[in-house]
């Protein structure tokens, strides 16, 4: 566990603990569920997933408006989830076994129920009031035309009836933003961050890093916004509510703090689709890493996906690593958005392209979304939310009644079955970590794409020592490609029927919906 830049080469995987695996037969997942799971995640052996860092989202103590993002005290476990003891062992046990954690840090706003919220809407004059950002109204309305990111909640800004002011949130009214420009607010955060480093864990996510800060004077934005379905798919480019020069500056000051702990991650969410901004954010003294948003509102569409990855390629600071994600507990799950043997070709993309993979619990094992027939998550994302399906009956996620439905795929798509079936797509998850773990051109060589025809996706990553090329066929029939000259070698492929050998770069065969992955030389 010493490397300094062990997160160069990490593969990631997003656990959300509600869904994982619940120990106490609540129907909610914990952390000792998550404890009780740690050798799956990794053993040390090709038996496991191999992942090498866990990323948790939030665990705090919450009223849950917002699913754990509205967070009512940094510095404690919600009981639904277990304790700090429980914490420090999830991080001995993923520590013994090689992994990283990373626990989710969301310093742009707090639970309505956070003290510090109470305190300043208490009155006018308390000395917290401006902790948060407090406005008075205009014209009988909200003080300006900024909306919340969830088309459900509309403005922004919700007024107070104790004091008659309006409190901004950029989310849901239960989640009012901290005002990060007051001294005191900062220091405040900063013990936050100082708390779970103490804890031992090695880094964090940033939620919505490009939101932190806010035009000063409340500028109203300049187009009159249209509601989007989702937040992440706000064309939200230089508008006065995020994407503030500000923001960098807060993250600097983090990206300081934490080296000064040791070698741990920043790893950013910024949903900002102009990716000249998104760049900004990550690489040099920045976060280490940010998600690569655009990557998971693609279309099943090989040149959408090549265009979107050379873009950011191009722009990214020559040093700086992308992560991509095909879900997250914001994003549907990658066999819904696409389907299942899609999925298996996106995985091969996402294990061999230059940035760092993570994977949403569930994903290795291409389960579905599965929504509940009545909504409870204020954005709907309770589908993506499914919990973990460990066996076909559900018992090895609780023994009680799971807080969300499972999927109807459970009886293929879970951990049990696949475990056993060579073709799964839970052991072709493992193969392709293995694989890149093993390959210096997978985790540190450079990425080129290559003109090929319609509806696939070739493109070669070579280090000093190794070059491959990945071709991923999008399309729904078989084809053959002409990559180059001389010998290569398959070393795999999403079809698990087919062997590993050699092929030649002059015609190689791709079924329908295949991606291989090929050593040249
Ligand atoms: C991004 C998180 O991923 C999402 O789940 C949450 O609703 C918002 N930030 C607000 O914290
Ligand atoms: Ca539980």
């Amino acid at each position: 566990m010493t490397t300094e830049h062990w997160w160069r080469s990490a593969v990631i995987y997003q656990i959300y603990p509600r869904s994982f695996a619940d120990s106490n037969g609540d129907g909610i997942g914990d952390l000792r569920g998550i404890v009780e799971h740690l050798d799956y995640l990794h053993d040390g052996t090709p038996r496991s997933l191999g992942v090498d860092a866990l990323w948790l989202s939030p665990f705090y103590p919450s009223p849950q408006a917002d699913f754990g993002y509205d967070i009512s005290d940094y510095q404690a476990v919600d009981p639904a989830y277990g304790t700090l003891a429980d914490v420090e062992k999830l991080v001995e046990g993923a520590h013994q076994r090689g992994m990283r954690v990373i626990v989710d840090l969301v310093m742009n706003h707090t639970s309505d129920r956070h003290p510090w919220f109470l305190e300043s809407r208490s009155s006018r004059s308390n000395p917290k009031r401006d902790w948060y950002v407090w406005a008075d109204g205009r014209d009988g309305g909200p003080p300006n035309n900024w909306l919340s990111s969830f088309e459900r909640c509309g403005p922004a800004w919700t007024r107070d009836e104790t004091t008659g002011q309006f409190y901004l949130h950029s989310f849901t009214p239960q989640q009012p933003d901290l005002n990060l420009r007051n001294p005191q607010v900062r220091a405040a955060i900063r013990e936050v961050w100082g708390f779970w480093l103490k804890q031992g864990v090695d880094g964090f996510r940033i939620d919505v890093a490009h939101r932190l800060f806010k035009d000063g004077q409340l500028r109203d934005n300049p187009e009159p916004l249209a509601a989007y379905r989702r937040y992440h798919r706000h064309p939200e480019l230089r508008q006065y509510n995020l994407d503030q020069p500000e923001s960098h500056e807060l993250l600097r000051e983090l990206r300081c703090f934490l080296d000064g702990h040791g070698p741990g991650l920043l790893l950013g969410e910024v949903p900002i689709s102009d990716d000249s901004r998104l760049v900004e954010y990550f690489g040099a003294d920045g976060m280490h890493t940010a998600f690569h948003i655009a990557f998971w509102e693609q279309p099943w569409d090989a040149a959408a996906f090549r265009g979107t990855v050379d873009r950011l390629s191009a722009l990214a600071r020559p040093d700086a690593l992308p992560t991509y994600a095909l879900a997250t507990h914001d994003i549907p799950r990658t066999v819904s958005r696409y389907g299942l043997r899609q999925a298996r070709v996106a995985a091969m993309m996402m294990f061999t392209l230059r940035g760092l993979p993570c994977v949403y619990y569930g994903e290795e094992l291409g389960m579905a979304d599965s929504p509940p027939e009545r909504a409870l998550d204020v954005d709907d994302r309770d589908g993506q939310r499914v919990p973990m399906q460990w066996e076909p009956t559900g018992t090895g996620f609780t023994t009680g009644t799971p807080w969300l439905p499972f999927g109807r795929d459970i009886g293929t798509a879970n951990v049990l079955v696949q475990d056993a079936a060579p073709d799964s797509s839970l052991n072709l998850y493992r193969r392709l970590i293995r694989y890149r773990h093993a390959s210096t051109a997978l985790r540190f060589g450079d990425y080129g794409s290559l003109d090929s025809p319609a509806q696939t996706f070739v493109y070669r990553r070579r280090s000093p020592e190794e070059e491959l090329l990945v071709a991923l066929n999008f399309a729904d029939r078989p084809i053959v490609l002409a990559i180059g000259e001389g010998p290569a070698r398959l070393e795999l492929s999403t079809d698990a029927a087919r062997s590993a050998g050699p092929v030649s770069l002059r015609s190689v065969p791709l079924g329908a919906l295949e991606g291989v992955l090929l050593r040249v030389g």
